[in-house]
């Protein structure tokens, strides 16, 4: 008996030893923040670039060839892999892990009891480091996720079915939760 529980004990010491100090943590979350901030500027001054041109229509095609492929660019200049994800997806390949589904859904909670919304450092099971934080829907993304045939035209919105066909993420609100930002460092 006396045995077993020095195993527990040592099993739940092992297991500690993938925590980050508050230090840490605070560097990974300022790296995070760094990382997804610059993604997003460059996702959106493409974005804005190609509505100036020519709307939605446009600027979705845009989105479809070149998010990913920019996101990748990024991730390699980074040397960490940037994902956005969501609970509502446009695109099946910026699919959720179970890990972003728990967080996602516990930003939800969170919000519907009117508590802040904070990025997430975590270590997983293999010693990776995980930034995870809320992206909250702007005024200016209405149009390409906004309610059809009142913020997203029934134009747009038939372009953006011919390149989803599943689509999920119209319908939104100003300040909703749109998704995550979901980045891993490499060791
Ligand atoms: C011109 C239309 C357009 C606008 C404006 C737009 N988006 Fe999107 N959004 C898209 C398209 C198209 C995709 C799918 C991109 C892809 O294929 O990777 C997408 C994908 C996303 C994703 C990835 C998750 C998923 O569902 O695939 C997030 C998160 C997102 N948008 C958030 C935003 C936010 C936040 C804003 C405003 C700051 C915004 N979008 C503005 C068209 C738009």
């Amino acid at each position: 008996m006396k045995n077993l529980l020095m195993i527990l004990v040592f099993m739940a010491m092992a297991s500690c030893g993938n925590s980050l100090t508050d230090k840490e943590k605070q560097e990974y979350a300022a790296k995070g923040n760094e990382i997804s901030q610059a993604t997003f500027k460059a996702l959106s001054e493409k974005l804005t670039e190609q509505m100036k041109l020519g709307g939605p229509a446009q600027a979705i095609p845009f989105c479809n060839v070149e998010a990913m492929p920019l996101t990748k660019q990024l991730s390699d200049q980074y040397n960490v892999t940037i994902k956005r994800t969501s609970d509502k997806l446009r695109n099946q390949e910026n699919k959720p892990s179970k890990r972003e589904q728990e967080i996602i859904n516990n930003y939800h909670k969170l919000i519907s009891e009117k508590k802040d919304i904070t990025p997430i450092i975590e270590v997983d099971n293999n010693n990776n480091k995980h930034y995870y934080a809320p992206i909250i829907l702007k005024a200016n993304c209405l149009a390409c996720h906004g309610k059809v045939d009142e913020f997203v035209s029934v134009k747009t919105d038939s372009i953006i079915k011919s390149l989803y066909p599943n689509d999920k993420a119209v319908g939104y609100n100003e300040g909703d939760l749109r998704g995550i930002w979901s980045i891993e460092f490499k060791k």
